[in-house]
């Protein structure tokens, strides 16, 4: 069995500890070994396994150790992995067993599918993707490096999205248009149109309401 740790206590932390857990009963292959993270004591007990440290004792680890970096804000992930430089650490793709794929589908290091989630074909999922519970992902669309969706997000044919990008509980986005780099999406909104890089968009249909960083 290969030893995996989790980055990240909070609660997506716990689901993917949950994910994982559900992997093993499909098939046993990951050994557990906890959770590090930057703001929860060392030694904390969550669901029966322990806090091991930070982010420098996950750096300072020896011997292979796979990592899931369960954090669902895509700037927030992206800084973490940034600062994760132990050569040792390597970044699995973790998928629910039931997750429904089609055989064009390619899945890059550190992506993490939870359940019911639906990909079909011709798709690209970067490094580091998280794609939350019972999402849908249709033909040729491209999910690039970083992008975060929340639960029940929808994302028609042709879409492609940006590095970084972050969309919110239950959006829609509708086929053939392009969210532009590190723009967030609210939940609940509806994409009709192509969105620029680095916005906030929110509603029915989606409207910029604010550009930021
Ligand atoms: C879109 C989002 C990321 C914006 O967060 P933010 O950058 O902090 O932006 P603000 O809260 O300042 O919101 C900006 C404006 O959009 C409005 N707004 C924010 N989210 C909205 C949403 N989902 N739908 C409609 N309007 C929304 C705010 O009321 C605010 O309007 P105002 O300027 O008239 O007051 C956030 O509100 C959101 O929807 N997050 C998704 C959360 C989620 O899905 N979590 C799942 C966890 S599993």
């Amino acid at each position: 069995m290969k030893k995996i740790a989790i980055f990240g206590a909070g609660g997506f932390g716990k689901e993917v500890m949950m994910l994982i857990e559900q992997i093993n009963a499909s098939k046993l292959q990951w050994q557990i070994l906890g959770f590090y993270d930057d703001g929860v004591e060392k030694g904390t007990i969550i669901n029966e396994y322990e806090v091991l440290g930070n982010l420098a004792d996950l750096n300072a680890v020896t011997g292979d150790i796979s990592v899931a970096v369960a954090i669902g804000d895509s700037q927030i992930r992206f800084d973490i992995i940034s600062r994760l430089s132990n050569p040792q650490l390597s970044y699995p793709v973790l998928m629910h067993p039931n997750v429904l794929t089609g055989k064009y589908v390619t899945i890059e290091e550190g992506a993490i599918i939870t359940a019911n989630n639906i990909l079909t074909v011709n798709i690209e999922v970067g490094k580091f993707v998280i794609l939350n519970l019972t999402c849908t992902v249709g033909h040729d669309a491209i999910l690039e490096d970083f992008t975060s969706f929340m639960p029940s997000v929808n994302i028609s044919g042709g879409v492609v999205v940006r590095e970084g990008v972050y969309v919110g509980t239950g959006a829609q986005i509708l086929n053939n248009i392009e969210i532009g780099a590190w723009t967030k999406v609210g939940a609940g909104a509806v994409v009709k149109e192509s969105l620029p890089a680095h916005c906030t968009a929110v509603g029915v249909p989606a409207i910029n309401v604010k550009y930021h960083e």
